[in-house]
């Protein structure tokens, strides 16, 4: 369970679904990123309090193993890395043992590290085990790195047993583990074939799978994945059988709220969805499942099961909630003090690590009809002269778009949007933004560039009366009696972003496969209730929908991995 994907009033929830589901341990991940948005300002509050996801998992009788990265990976921006590691250079190495990258990484242990030593066991907390990197062979060779971050780990007082974890592979095995560390290894299924993998590298350690994934996640475009309840039962029986360790990936589906989502590169971009149900025995909003239940059913043929299920969270009934109130996003980017430079500057460059960058420069005309490229795009752009939109440009598919100027000048805007940061393989670290803007050959100089961080919206000038096109904002007010869980569904809605009083629940977008947003219960309050939609592609609609369950999208199956 990610302490990151659910609202904190709900960790005790969830982490007593899981010991009533037989688990005995909870293992977490540390996003680093989140906790370390901008270098040196360190944050342990809210969602982000390690120790009290910690403390309640011990309130729930559960043990804890940390893997507190740096990396992560998890389908999070970047893997789980600060997008400031890229400020100063484009291409400055990660994930070895370069000087730069080692004290970044330092700095941050020496602040995480002792607020998980002193939840080990044998100073009264629930901490068994810590991971050193994560999956580390499927990346870097660089042996010394994986030596640095161990000797970090014991010198700030973790004594517990250290882990390393990667996929069965040999090559994965050969990069990612040290000698003195134990391996284990993550997969889906064929568990006898894994173990013994690792059993040929490692003959004296446990068998032990450190992520067993029972279920995938969804990029935007793709089918909602699903795994068979019955046969992903059937492989953890099989494991529990055999005397191995297993844990889950994922036990607790999640949420990727605000910009948090990652992205994969497989030959092409594939930023991942909003939701990170998982299709877990637990799900994103917190019920059990038919796996839940065949696991419990699993689990209680190997060990007690003391735990009772708690009580199921309330549900709202559907409404609609009419959107009345609009304001262009380019009204609020007036009120912000841009950058200005010679070229485009990314978003690393501009401290921000998430959200929009408005561009914008003044054509000098007049010039004849040619396309506008723009290079290095990451990840979509609206494009508009003189504040008329005139194309929509993503990488990977459309990058260019004609234009001419007949007067003496136009103004020309180009909105770009992060859709997530690569969280696996080499293209982790990418810079967002553009890099360079050309109309035919020619760069065109002089850019103000206008970060638009999607995560405070409290400075949106409502009340605004412009008639600017583009992207706009709109506000509604919606009563609640009794606070309850909920799904907020978009008909009509093309692609953008929803906050509820004020927190980003995360991207929507009709491609799918999920079109419904989770609203946990916490977000709400009895009465009146703020829902804002900030659509980017337009919509033929002024209202949305509050619905008592999930739509996650027409399903395939999860690959057998
Ligand atoms: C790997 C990573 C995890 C996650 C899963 C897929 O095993 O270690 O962080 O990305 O893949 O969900």
């Amino acid at each position: 369970m990610h302490y990151f994907r659910t609202l904190p009033e709900q960790w005790p929830h969830r982490l007593g679904l899981l010991a009533a589901m037989g688990a005995n341990c909870v293992e977490t991940y540390v996003p680093w990123n989140l906790h370390e948005r901008r270098r040196g300002h360190h944050d342990f509050t809210g969602i982000a309090d390690l120790e009290r996801f910690l403390t309640n998992a011990a309130d729930a009788g559960l043990a804890a193993i940390v893997r507190p990265g740096p990396y992560i990976c998890a389908e999070w921006e970047n893997g789980g890395l600060p997008a400031w590691l890229r400020a100063a250079d484009a291409t400055a190495p990660l994930r070895c043992e370069d000087p730069d990258y080692l004290a970044a990484v330092d700095a941050w242990f020496a602040v995480l590290l002792p607020r998980i030593a002193r939840h080990q066991v044998d100073r009264g907390g629930n901490v068994i085990a810590v991971q050193i990197e994560n999956e580390y062979g499927s990346y870097g060779s660089d042996e010394g790195y994986l030596r640095h971050l161990t000797g970090v780990t014991r010198a700030h007082d973790i004594t517990v047993p250290l882990f390393t974890s990667d996929g069965p592979e040999p090559s994965m095995l050969t990069g990612g583990t040290i000698d003195g560390v134990m391996a284990t290894v993550n997969f889906g299924s064929q568990p006898a074939e894994a173990f013994a993998a690792l059993e040929r590298r490692r003959p004296d350690d446990h068998p032990w799978c450190m992520e067993y994934w029972n279920g995938w996640f969804d990029h935007w475009g793709e089918p909602h994945h699903v795994r068979d309840a019955a046969d992903a039962a059937s492989t953890l029986d099989e494991m529990l059988s055999s005397g191995a360790s297993v844990n889950i990936y994922m036990a607790v589906g999640g949420t990727n709220f605000g910009c948090w989502s990652g992205a994969n590169h497989d030959g092409a971009f594939q930023p991942t969805v909003t939701s990170y149900d998982y299709d877990a025995p637990i799900s994103e909003h917190g019920v059990p499942t038919e796996k839940y239940h065949r696991y419990r059913d699993v689990i209680a043929g190997h060990l007690p099961i003391v735990s009772e299920l708690p009580e199921p969270t309330p549900v709202l009934p559907a409404s609609t909630v009419e959107l009345g109130e609009s304001v262009a996003l380019a009204d609020w980017a007036a009120t912000l003090t841009p950058s200005t430079g010679p070229m485009p500057s990314s978003f690393e460059e501009l401290g921000v690590d998430n959200g929009l960058v408005w561009y914008r420069h003044r054509l000098r005309g007049p010039r004849e009809a040619r396309p506008l490229t723009v290079d290095g795009l990451a990840d979509r752009a609206l494009v508009m002269l003189d504040g008329r939109p005139i194309a929509t440009l993503e990488r990977d598919g459309v990058t260019a778009v004609d234009i001419g100027v007949d007067g003496p000048e136009a103004t020309l805007d180009i909105v770009v949007e992060s859709m997530g940061r690569v969280n696996y393989g080499p293209l982790l670290g990418e810079r967002k933004g553009v890099a360079a803007v050309r109309h035919r050959l020619q760069t065109l100089h002089g850019w103000e560039c206008t970060p638009l961080p999607l995560d405070d919206i409290a400075g949106v000038p409502w009340g605004s009366t412009s008639a600017a096109a583009g992207p706009r904002f709109h506000r509604g007010v919606f009563d609640v009696d009794a606070v309850g869980d909920a799904f907020v569904a978009l008909p009509g809605w093309t692609k953008g972003y929803v906050w509820v009083n004020g927190f980003c629940l995360g991207r929507y977008w009709d491609r799918g496969p999920q079109s419904t947003l989770y609203l946990p219960w916490p977000l709400l309050r009895r009465g009146a209730n703020d829902i804002v939609v900030l659509e980017l592609d337009g919509t033929t609609s002024t209202s949305i929908d509050i619905r008592p369950t999930p739509e996650l999208g027409p399903t395939s199956a999860a690959p057998a991995i």
